[in-house]
């Protein structure tokens, strides 16, 4: 999942970078794009799913705090992995513009069309995507902490399912 969503956050931040026109291939880079980011959003309920039924390994030995501070990121992440996909497809609904996934089918609008709604939901989906990207590399620093200077398994929990 972590390496879908840096791939769909960087394919949504080169597809908006990209200037339209009738050869670009902004629209094809956005469809990519939403189509993946949907993907996210099933997976995560799966995993939300899976999660409810197996429990996760404890987290590590560090102080209470630093315990605390690393389940409100995991938190954080799961929020963040649902509030992405859905201000993105809300704000795509919002702007009239269809959501397809990978040219398959289409999905249902979210909401009809509105200028007020669909200026608040790219604002809020730009806002979180730079969000996500901190909490992400908040996430991966701490991994290499736990590696290098912890040198504890906690990298090794994260890369594999053995504790
Ligand atoms: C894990 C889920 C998602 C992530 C991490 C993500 C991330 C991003 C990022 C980083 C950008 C560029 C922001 C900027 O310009 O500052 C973006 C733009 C965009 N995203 Fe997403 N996104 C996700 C899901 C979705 C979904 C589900 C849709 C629609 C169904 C969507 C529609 C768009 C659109 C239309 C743009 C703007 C393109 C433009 O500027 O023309 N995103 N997204």
């Amino acid at each position: 999942m972590a390496a879908i969503i840096i791939a769909v956050w960087i394919v949504g931040y080169i597809g908006s970078e990209t200037p339209g026109g009738p050869d670009s291939p902004k629209r094809l880079l956005i469809n990519i794009h939403k189509s993946v980011a949907i993907a996210v959003l099933a997976l995560v309920v799966v995993r939300l799913v899976w999660r409810a039924l197996h429990a996760p390994p404890p987290l590590s030995s560090g102080s209470a705090l630093v315990r605390f501070i690393a389940g409100a990121g995991h938190w954080l992440l799961y929020l963040l992995m649902i509030a992405m996909p859905l201000t993105g497809w809300a704000w795509a609904s919002s702007g009239g513009r269809p959501v397809e996934f990978l040219g398959l089918f289409e999905l249902p609008r979210l909401l009809a069309p509105n200028e007020a709604a669909k200026s608040f939901l790219g604002e809020t989906h730009r806002t979180l995507a730079w969000v996500t990207a901190v909490v992400i590399v908040g996430h991966v620093l701490a991994a290499i902490k736990h590696w290098l200077i912890d040198k504890d398994d906690v990298l090794q929990s994260m890369l594999s399912r053995r504790r």
